[in-house]
């Protein structure tokens, strides 16, 4: 898959234990677990010995015991031990190269950039304080451009949400979008929603629905490979603030919108092409969101790739 200077989410912090757990991601399968200072480690989920796959393995000392042959990997990707033959040395090639990832806002996230160099940190937003939040997640069959489309498209709801949230909606819409670096904000104009209603874009794959003061939807759209993808969503709300019924009323929050997510699924699994980047659409003004979203993957696409070309003419010099 294309890359980009950017942090992405790969996966929801409250999915991270201290057992292993595969995640697959860019087309690659990842294994994750949390280490004893609460860390987050992800290694290649392949063990260079002879492919087995290494979240079937166990923890042992910190390290990752492959479940065939028995040979550990610490945190760092290097190979430890080798029960067939303790006393030799280590092939060099007996390694893994771990992906860089942190952990932030109650995700985790992939950096899909040129490794070494200076880096951003990932996006965030203020819209992140003070709430506590119920969580979901699904997989997709489409690729997570679409589905995060969906996602911050206003003209759909009519028609796609006509049985829940979107009956008696109007729509024929004028839409006011707001850029920043890195984001942007949508609202409905003309709306009585338009004071307190928004949606937020953190580029490159979470996006946050506004719906009041006290309560909003978070959701962040892992992609898979170019067909699936994986996405979280987070009923956020701060109108109860009792520790368990709070959390309690978030889970069911988060639990309901699967209702919603049922609605959008079936439409956008079955949009062709799959891939957005082939996409032919015929964009219009009401389309201002997923032109804006597209205008920034095309940009961040063709810095990586100027950026690279820089890095390989750079070594050549040298
Ligand atoms: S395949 Fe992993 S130790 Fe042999
Ligand atoms: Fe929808």
């Amino acid at each position: 898959m294309e890359r980009s200077q950017h942090w992405y989410v790969v996966a929801s912090s409250r999915e991270i234990r201290s057992e292993p757990v595969a995640k697959r991601r860019f087309g690659a399968t990842y294994v994750l677990w949390r280490n004893r200072s609460g860390e987050v480690i992800c290694l290649p989920d392949r063990c260079p010995h002879r492919g087995a796959s290494l979240s079937q393995g166990a923890l042992v000392g910190g390290a990752i015991q492959c479940p065939y042959h028995g040979f550990r990997f610490d945190e760092r990707g290097a190979c430890t031990h080798i029960p067939c033959q303790p006393d030799k040395p280590i092939p060099i090639r007996m390694k893994l190269e771990p992906p860089e990832i942190c952990e932030r806002d109650g995700w985790v996230w992939m950096w899909r950039g040129q490794p070494g160099g200076a880096r951003p940190s990932p996006p965030t937003s203020e819209l992140y304080a003070d709430f506590v939040y119920g969580e979901i997640s699904s997989e997709w069959d489409a690729h997570f451009v679409r589905v995060l489309e969906a996602q911050i498209d206003y003209t759909h709801v009519p028609f796609v949400h006509r049985s829940s949230f979107g009956r008696n909606m109007d729509p024929k819409m004028d839409i006011a979008i707001e850029t920043a670096p890195g984001s942007f904000r949508a609202r409905l104009v003309g709306r009585p929603e338009e004071s307190f209603q928004f949606i937020e874009l953190l580029y490159p794959n979470v996006w946050i629905n506004r719906t009041g003061d006290k309560v909003q939807i978070i959701s962040a759209f892992a992609p898979i490979d170019e067909h699936r993808c994986e996405m979280y969503v987070r009923f956020c709300q701060r109108f109860l603030t009792a520790p368990w019924i709070g959390r309690a009323v978030a889970e069911l929050g988060a639990w309901l919108s699967r209702r919603i997510i049922g609605e959008d699924l079936p439409i956008v699994a079955a949009q062709l092409p799959q891939a957005v980047e082939e996409t032919r659409d015929v964009l219009l003004a009401s389309d201002v969101t997923v032109t804006t979203y597209r205008k920034m993957r095309r940009m961040a696409f063709k810095a990586y790739r100027e950026q690279a070309a820089g890095d390989d003419q750079r070594s050549s010099n040298s």
